[in-house]
């Protein structure tokens, strides 16, 4: 189990590296701190399919990720349930329309998603 957690950390930075344009693209105004530590989580969500469903401060067809931010309280109770849910898909709470279940993606990376969804609050 270690091992396989270290090669998808090799992997999430591996896609880090390639992504990296995409982070200057960011419009994010946030102070380097907070930049630093929510990039991985970004860099998941990029390289994941997540943003064919959402955005970052528009509904489409699931909710804004700002919107997910504002709903609940960065807490790591709410980190770890909503990272669950990525996993497991979800439905009901934003509308009809369910969210695909993600089981290729573990729940660290999971978390690390939410950890950088919190940050758009
Ligand atoms: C096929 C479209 C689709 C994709 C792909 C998708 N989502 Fe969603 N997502 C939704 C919908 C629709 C909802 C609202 C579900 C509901 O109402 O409970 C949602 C809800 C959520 C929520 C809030 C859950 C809650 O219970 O409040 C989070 C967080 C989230 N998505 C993160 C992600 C992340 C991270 C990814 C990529 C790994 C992702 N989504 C990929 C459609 C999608």
């Amino acid at each position: 189990m270690k091992k396989q957690l270290g090669l998808c950390l090799i992997g999430a930075f591996l896609v880090a590296c390639g992504g990296s344009q995409n982070t200057q693209e960011s419009e994010a105004k946030e102070t380097v701190a907070t930049e630093t530590n929510s990039m991985k989580g970004k860099q998941l969500i990029v390289a994941s399919d997540c943003l064919s469903c959402h955005k970052e401060q528009e509904k489409l067809v699931g909710p804004a990720y700002a919107d997910v931010a504002k709903k609940y309280d960065n807490t790591p109770e709410n980190i770890s349930m909503l990272a669950v849910k990525i996993i497991k898909g979800g439905k009901g709470v934003w509308g009809e329309v369910p969210m695909a279940a993600h089981p290729q993606i573990n729940q660290q990376d999971a978390e690390e998603m939410v950890k950088y969804i919190f940050t758009l609050k």
